[in-house]
């Protein structure tokens, strides 16, 4: 499919991420040195396929590397997940005139990109999630920043948590992946860690923790839950119940999405958008950079999103340990 690149599209999509600023102005100023021209697509797929492209040049980047969020904005659209809005996503990059397009996000986004290059279309996609969910990868942008976030949050509960002796429930992101709560789990020191992937929805199991700490004179007992798993607010009030440990619950929320990214963000993020432009220039497409093995490298988008990705055994089963 791959004839000269002269014009690369750059886009965010799925759920914004601390450093994807960073990866775009990799993205236009490698391209820019390159001597190819940069065009930013708002709004993800949905900008593309309502035309919502500008050019970029230089000083389109500048100052956005510390900034939390995507200056091209994100979004999520129903369209481009049918044939017809994938053909008319084609057409609008010809129309336009470009022949590569760079997805910052996450596998559903991937999953785009590789309809796109199946209509001709090259692309490279770059793994941008706060959840790092993304099998191919050991970094995703926004992880770093995220559980950085959620934890010096968590220390913040925990201060008051211990001075009125109380055991707190602390709901992080992650709707079907649990690393953010394994990392804060660990990070924090939490007493119990519930990830979508592991929990077997024992509550009494967790009340008995509380009540063989409380014995031990332990004066506060954390809990990390992930959002996949959710229902926080009720759990804390059936376990107040069964404990008589007086119990609150702390969604973080939205702002674990937020916020200055970290030096590692901003490095990675960085590398992989200039990666990303490397690849197509060597008449790559269907790619997804990746860091892997202490390696930025590539992978095949299809080999990409048939990985499975799973939580370490290690890493989860030390945290029983940890906690008592
Ligand atoms: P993420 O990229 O973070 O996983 P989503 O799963 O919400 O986020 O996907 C972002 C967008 O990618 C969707 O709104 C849609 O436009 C596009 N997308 C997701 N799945 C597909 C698919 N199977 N085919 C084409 N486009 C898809
Ligand atoms: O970006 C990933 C994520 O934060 C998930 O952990 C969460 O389930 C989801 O996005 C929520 O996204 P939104 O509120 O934008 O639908």
């Amino acid at each position: 499919m791959s004839k000269e690149i002269n014009t690369i599209g750059v886009l965010t999509s799925g759920g914004d991420a601390p450093g994807m600023n960073a990866a775009i102005r990799g993205v236009v100023r490698e391209a820019l040195s390159k001597g190819k021209k940069v065009k930013g697509i708002r709004r993800g797929y949905s900008g593309l396929l309502s035309e919502e492209i500008e050019d970029m040049i230089s000083t389109s980047v500048s100052d956005i590397i510390q900034k939390g969020g995507t200056i091209l904005q994100t979004a999520r659209c129903m369209e481009f997940t049918t044939e017809e809005g994938q053909a008319l996503g084609a057409e609008m990059c010809r129309k336009h005139g470009i022949d590569a397009v760079v997805v910052i996000g996450g596998d559903g986004s991937f999953r785009g990109a590789q309809k796109l290059a199946e209509h001709g279309i090259n692309t490279v996609g770059v793994p941008g999630t706060i959840d790092l969910d993304i099998a191919c990868t050991d970094y995703t942008i926004g992880f770093d920043t995220a559980v950085n976030t959620a934890m010096e949050a968590i220390d913040k509960i925990r201060d008051t948590s211990s001075s009125h002796e109380r055991c707190s429930i602390i709901e992080v992101m992650g709707r079907g992946a649990g690393y953010i709560a394994l990392w804060c789990g660990i990070a924090n020191g939490a007493e119990d860690i519930l990830l979508p992937e592991k929990y077997d929805y024992d509550e009494q199991k967790l009340v008995n923790h509380i009540i063989e700490n409380r014995k031990k004179g332990k004066a506060h007992h954390i809990i990390i839950n992930a959002e996949g798993i959710g229902h926080s607010t009720s759990m804390a009030k059936r376990i107040e119940a069964a404990t008589g440990v007086e119990t609150r619950a702390t969604i973080l929320g939205h702002m674990q999405r937020g916020g200055s990214p970290t030096c590692k963000d901003r490095v990675y993020a960085t590398t992989m958008g200039c990666l990303a432009v490397d690849l197509l220039c060597e008449g790559k497409s269907n790619r997804v950079v990746a860091y892997k093995g202490g390696q930025f490298t590539d992978f095949d988008i299809d080999e990409a999103l048939s990985m499975q990705k799973k939580i370490s055994d290690y890493e989860f089963d030390i945290t029983f340990h940890l906690a008592r």
